[in-house]
């Protein structure tokens, strides 16, 4: 194969199909993932019509724990190896930590954590061999700023992300290998639909802090190749970002618990 080959997580809607679009305009050969596979499927179409280059497509459940193995297995018996992974696949479990099922919450620590660690534990060395690999990390402009109440693992996981992002960035320097942790603030996709926060979310936050999916993926895309470790698309973010870290902690925290619910729900 001469075409390298991406393999996106959550590549049914939001982020991870502008990732795939933009990959493929680049040139890469795709592998996409996600639980529907009818949409995938039609990305696929979409996209082999378009841009003339390979997809394949895989039904997986993240939450499940052999779903990154399955991934990768289903690759290896195509004859491919990853050459971008671009960790996307994420969501929001909405409520007070002690309202919700710890079933949920260990689904969303699967998907949310190990299924990303153990995707990039796996493709990484095969990377590294080939002196060749970019791996971004979705993570969010919630995993810069203290935690909120209400979804109450989320900021926690994507700062886990962004966090093993910059050590696989140091790790990786001089391989060949880039890793970036894309931190977006508020986006348009289906995330908010799915956690049923989009009438709150769109009401609380002015339309100026929202950004498109393509915008979005596109800044990704050009921070891994710049290997960049952190990358916060837009300039209403970045001011957030940079702020946080100003901020005391005390001071970040009140302003999270007045203004969290304008934007969580509890
Ligand atoms: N939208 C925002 O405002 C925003 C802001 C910051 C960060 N992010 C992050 O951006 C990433 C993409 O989200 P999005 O905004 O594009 O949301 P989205 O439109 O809802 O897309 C989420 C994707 O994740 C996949 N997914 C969810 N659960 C999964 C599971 N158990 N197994 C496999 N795939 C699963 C979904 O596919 P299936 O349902 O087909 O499985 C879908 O393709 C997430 O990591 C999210 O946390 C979003």
């Amino acid at each position: 194969m001469d075409r390298k080959l991406a393999l996106v997580t959550g590549a049914s809607a939001g982020i991870g199909q502008a990732f795939a679009r933009i990959l493929a305009s680049h040139g890469y050969d795709l592998a996409l993932t996600a639980r529907r596979t009818d949409r995938l499927d039609a990305l696929a179409e979409e996209i082999g019509l378009r841009f003339g280059v390979e997809t394949l497509t895989i039904g997986a459940d993240l939450a499940e724990a052999e779903g990154p193995g399955r991934i990768l297995d289903h690759l290896t018996a195509h004859g491919r190896t990853v050459d971008l992974l671009a960790n996307n696949a994420g969501y929001g479990l909405p409520g007070a930590y002690a309202d919700t099922r710890w079933s949920d919450q260990a689904a969303f620590i699967q998907v949310m954590l190990t299924a990303p660690c153990e995707l990039a534990h796996r493709v990484l060395p095969g990377m590294v061999e080939r002196k060749f690999g970019r791996i971004v990390n979705v993570a969010s402009l919630a995993g810069l700023v203290p935690g909120s109440a209400g979804h109450t693992l989320y900021g926690a996981a994507k700062g886990f992300l962004v966090r093993f992002s910059q050590s696989l960035h140091l790790e990786t320097q001089g391989t060949g290998v880039h890793v970036t942790a894309l931190c977006p603030g508020f986006t348009f996709s289906e995330f908010h639909d799915v956690n049923g926060t989009r009438a709150l979310a769109t009401a609380s936050t002015p339309a100026w802090m929202w950004l498109g999916a393509d915008e979005v993926a596109a800044t990704g895309y050009e921070a891994v190749e710049a290997n960049r470790a952190v990358c916060v698309p837009g300039a209403p973010n970045k001011a957030i970002a940079a702020i946080a870290k100003l901020d005391p902690y005390d001071w970040a925290l009140a302003l999270m618990a007045s203004q969290g619910p304008r934007f969580r729900k509890v």
